[in-house]
């Protein structure tokens, strides 16, 4: 299949573009670079045999997608095209709504004009909000508590509405849970341009030397050790989980909607501990307060993914933590 890949040369979409493309799949990554840089089309043609093509665009401009559209026969589209930081997220809700849910609207008008049926989106496990029931499932109602949270739940209602009105559509809703880790090369990661405020990418800035510590924001949850607890992936495991997501709905039309996680979650300390064993280094912390908006604990019910999309999550926090080291290291030559 053709892929168009939006928000591709992002970190989650530069993985995923890798992985379909060793699937043979035929992939376009279309990207602003608002939080990515063109050299990932470097970086992702090392790991393949053949370039893959890299078009900057802004997916909130309808024309530029049509030109693309009209230009080469897209058969799905991978929508990883976003903002997504929280804590900026409640200072410019214009900004996100904009960027998020305007540009999903220019691209299903985009796809629907020229007919282009399937695409999958990267939503998050944010969209489930306060937990009424642990682990979540699909089902768990949805109550985003931050404003990023609920451009993802407004786009998903959309793109429920759309593939309700256009027969023959087909809509695969990939609800992360924490992503983490690196491909194993070390030459794609996490390289936001500026702080995401993850627990991972600030931790990797700690051992850059960028900040003295990591501060733990709190330890007084009801959590094994009382930091908070999560449902960390690798993002390798998040890419095969893409590939799944295509292959079902190659042969599935309507809506749909998955978790991708572990099913299982880490605490802070467990993650530091974790992270220093597998890479032989220490990471100066200390316990600070608790952040505003957090939630104790929550992790993903893992059995519709598996169920339907035959996908599970492989690999485990050690490979990430030293996957994302690796990273870091080759960045640093
Ligand atoms: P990222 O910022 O690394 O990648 C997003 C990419 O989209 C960037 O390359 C950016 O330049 C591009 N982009 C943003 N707005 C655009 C626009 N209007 N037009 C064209 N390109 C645009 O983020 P990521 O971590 O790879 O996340 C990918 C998607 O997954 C996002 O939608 C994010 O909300 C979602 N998600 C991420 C996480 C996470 O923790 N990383 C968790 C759950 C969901
Ligand atoms: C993880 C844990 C923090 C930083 C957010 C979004 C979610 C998704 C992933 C996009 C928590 C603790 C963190 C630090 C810390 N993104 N922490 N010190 O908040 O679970 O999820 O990113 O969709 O939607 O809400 O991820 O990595 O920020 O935090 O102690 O410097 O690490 O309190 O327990 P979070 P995170």
């Amino acid at each position: 299949m053709r892929i168009l890949v939006v928000g591709g040369a992002g970190y989650i979409g530069s993985h995923t573009s890798v992985v379909l493309a060793e699937a043979g799949h035929e992939v376009i990554i279309l990207d602003n670079f608002c939080n990515s840089s063109p050299t990932v089309s470097q970086r992702v043609t090392g790991l393949l045999s053949k370039p893959l093509k890299l078009i900057q665009a802004d997916i909130r401009q309808f024309d530029s997608l049509a030109k693309i559209f009209s230009e080469n026969r897209i058969d799905a589209v991978f929508h990883f095209a976003g903002l997504k930081s929280v804590s900026e997220s409640g200072v410019a809700p214009l900004n996100y709504y904009d960027n998020n849910f305007c540009g999903t609207v220019s691209l299903l008008r985009a796809m629907q004009e020229f007919g282009v049926r399937n695409i999958v989106f990267s939503s998050s496990a944010t969209v489930y909000g306060n937990p009424v029931y642990l682990p979540y499932d699909e089902k768990h109602p949805t109550s985003p508590s931050n404003v990023y949270g609920r451009t993802k739940l407004h786009i998903e209602i959309l793109m429920r509405d759309w593939a309700a009105s256009n027969s023959g559509s087909a809509v695969s809703v990939l609800r992360y849970f924490n992503p983490v880790g690196s491909h194993h090369s070390g030459s794609l990661g996490d390289d936001p341009r500026g702080s995401s405020g993850n627990l991972m990418p600030y931790l990797i800035n700690v051992l850059q030397g960028k900040y003295p510590k990591l501060i733990v924001f709190g330890n007084d949850y009801e959590t094994r050790d009382g930091t908070g607890e999560r449902d960390y992936i690798h993002v390798m495991d998040l890419a095969w989980g893409h590939l799944a997501a295509l292959d079902f709905l190659v042969e599935k039309t309507g809506f749909h909607v998955h978790n991708l996680g572990t099913g299982s979650g880490t605490t802070v300390l467990e993650l530091i501990r974790i992270f220093e064993d597998a890479n032989s280094v220490t990471i100066p912390f200390e316990i600070g307060p608790r952040r505003e908006g957090d939630l104790p604990s929550y992790y993903a019910a893992v059995e519709k993914s598996q169920i339907e999309l035959g996908w599970s999550a492989r690999l485990d926090l050690h490979q990430a933590c030293q996957d994302a080291f690796r990273f870091l290291q080759r960045k640093q030559l």
